[in-house]
């Protein structure tokens, strides 16, 4: 019988992934899928993961071939190893998204020794150029937009006759609670809005192509994106939703194992916030929640 995974405890380092995978019967939901995450690299100095990489391992465990997309050699050599310790199939492609050439190589790369493309995960971004507009540097601005719209839009662009080869694909762009809520986050927030627009009209052009587009708005998640202020920052995390406990990575990778299957065959142009319920409550309701505790 299928060992259950406790999944209140996801592991936090990468020492415990291996031991938390050890034995156990993940399913096979993405079996013959071939996928690629963009930004999945591994980010040095911390046990943490971050959310392209957790995608990138989950989606190997789950019987996929995986490509790590990321700027950082290091980073993705550091994903790939891990996946090949578990036992899954990966390679890595580096190249700076932003740039057309060097996306469509990455491309490329992964069709190339796959043979094919299933599934397109749009994760890569910089969580930068916040602020007011009176303050705020134009050349942050200009990069943000370029990391968090302009790689996923060129990815897509490439990807997509892939897709339609495979006679069916799922693109996963990986939005933020930030797109929908003020965060005084400037350029983040702006990008992060128009992936849901376009997550839309992706589905809208691609779907009678039978490419399913869909989009995950993580909420405070512990990463190493998210990593900053310690302690005081973890307790506001963990009241910030309905659920007392504090997101972390494999939070959100488990519903993008889910959007990237066939389970979901029939879902499409859906915006699903994983945020343990942060943005389905007032905030004067979850304070108090908070103050009933
Ligand atoms: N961590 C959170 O709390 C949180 C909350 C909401 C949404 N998100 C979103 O989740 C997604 C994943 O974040 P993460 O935790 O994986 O972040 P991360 O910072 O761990 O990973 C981003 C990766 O992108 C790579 N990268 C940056 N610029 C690149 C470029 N031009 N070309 C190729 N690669 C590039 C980096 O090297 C890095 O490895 C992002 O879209 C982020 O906006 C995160």
């Amino acid at each position: 019988m299928a060992m259950v995974i406790d999944r209140s405890q996801p592991p936090a380092a990468t020492t415990s992934i291996k031991e938390w995978s050890r034995g156990v019967d993940h399913g096979r939901r993405l079996l013959g899928k071939r996928a690629l995450v963009s930004g999945a690299g591994t980010s040095p100095g911390t046990e943490l993961f971050g959310i392209g990489e957790a995608i990138a391992i989950l989606f190997a465990l789950q019987g996929a071939r995986v490509s790590v997309v990321d700027i950082s050699r290091e980073r993705a050599d550091a994903t790939k190893q891990l996946i090949d310790e578990l036992g899954g199939d990966a390679i890595t492609a580096v190249g700076d998204l932003t740039d057309e050439a060097d996306n469509a190589r990455c491309v490329e790369m992964t069709v190339d020794a796959f043979g094919g493309l299933d599934t397109l995960v749009n994760n890569v971004a910089l969580s930068q150029g916040g602020g007011n507009p009176a303050t705020l540097s134009l050349d942050a601005w200009d990069q943000v937009m370029n990391v968090n719209l302009r790689a996923p839009l060129l990815t897509t662009r490439h990807s997509v006759p892939h897709l339609v080869a495979a006679g069916s694909g799922s693109i996963l762009n990986i939005s933020s609670i930030a797109a929908i809520r003020g965060f005084g986050s400037g350029a983040y927030a702006a990008s992060k809005s128009a992936l849901l627009g376009l997550t839309r009209d992706w589905a809208y052009l691609f779907g009678r192509d039978s490419i399913r587009v869909n989009c995950i708005l993580p909420g405070h998640v512990f990463t190493p994106m998210g990593d900053q202020g310690g302690e005081v920052i973890r307790e506001r995390r963990r009241r910030a939703g309905l659920l007392p406990t504090e997101g972390l990575a494999w939070d959100v990778a488990w519903p993008a194992v889910f959007l990237a299957s066939e389970e979901s065959r029939w879902v499409t142009g859906v915006e699903l916030p994983v945020d343990a319920g942060t943005t389905s409550a007032t905030a004067w309701a979850i304070q108090n929640l908070n103050e009933r505790r």
